[in-house]
């Protein structure tokens, strides 16, 4: 049985101040939605991760900490870069990797996503690995194949350790457009195919692209997926705990 989660990612949106006030927000109102079927994970800017992890321990509030990108170096002469160990002595236990925004804008290659989730798995986290197609490879229809090819370049490399997939489609990222639940539970199944036979039953496939609440219980319910990465509706409080109660609902149901 593959536990549900939704990862809130913050971009680069939110200072440590602005963070210890909406991690503190989301903490009031997850006491009061419910929320046992999924973990609820935030994925802060890393240089407010130490305010907001102090947050979550003094009010105890039921989060886990994820960053959104990590060196694929142990530690060194990397200007600027952080290191998985840095991310785990603040209580991080998960790491995006492979963000398409880290692809588009940081030339991060299949090749290096694949040495990074390997790095954040040696340092004893767990990598979400991030893939999805850009609108032109959609049109072309080569997204299965495409995204097939992504996740098979980071499995040749890490095997079946633990990980977690992430689904975004490029152009559903920001947008406003989501991928219809049909496209989302195509893909899914397009790659559980891509994944090593022994990590089919035990990888959790998250969606993300313009989640929001609106969207949020189709794409639960239908979506053949294990929650979310949502990114706009995550920096407001009553729409992420709304995603939240809404995914933690669907899951609830279909046990
Ligand atoms: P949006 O929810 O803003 O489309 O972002 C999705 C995303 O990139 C999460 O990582």
């Amino acid at each position: 049985m593959i536990r549900s989660e939704v990862i809130g990612n913050w971009k680069m949106n939110l200072d440590h101040v602005e963070g210890i006030h909406l991690t503190q927000q989301i903490g009031v109102l997850l006491r009061a939605n419910p929320h046992d079927h999924v973990d609820v994970v935030l994925a802060p800017p890393a240089i407010d991760l130490r305010s907001v992890s102090s947050v979550v321990e003094a009010d105890r509030l039921p989060l886990l900490l994820a960053g959104q990108h990590v060196s694929e170096f142990d530690r060194g002469a990397y200007t600027g870069e952080i290191s998985v160990s840095m991310y785990k002595r603040l209580g991080v236990t998960s790491i995006l990797v492979g963000h398409s925004e880290r692809r588009a804008f940081f030339a991060m290659t299949d090749e290096v996503v694949a040495a990074t989730a390997l790095t954040v798995l040696r340092g004893g986290l767990r990598p979400v690995i991030c893939v999805g197609e850009s609108a032109e490879v959609r049109s072309a229809e080569q997204h299965e194949e495409f995204v097939a090819e992504q996740v098979a370049i980071a499995t040749a490399t890490i095997g079946q350790q633990n990980f977690a997939l992430a689904y975004e489609p490029v152009w559903a990222i920001g947008t406003g457009e989501t991928a219809s639940v049909e496209q989302v539970a195509r893909m899914a199944a397009v790659i559980r195919e891509a994944l090593p036979e022994t990590a089919r039953a035990t990888t959790p496939i998250l969606y993300g692209g313009s989640v929001k609440p609106e969207n949020a219980h189709e794409l639960a319910s239908g979506g053949n997926v294990n929650g979310f990465l949502v990114g706009g509706a995550s920096l407001v409080a009553e729409q992420f705990v709304e995603i939240v109660s809404t995914a933690s609902d669907c899951y609830g149901r279909s046990r």
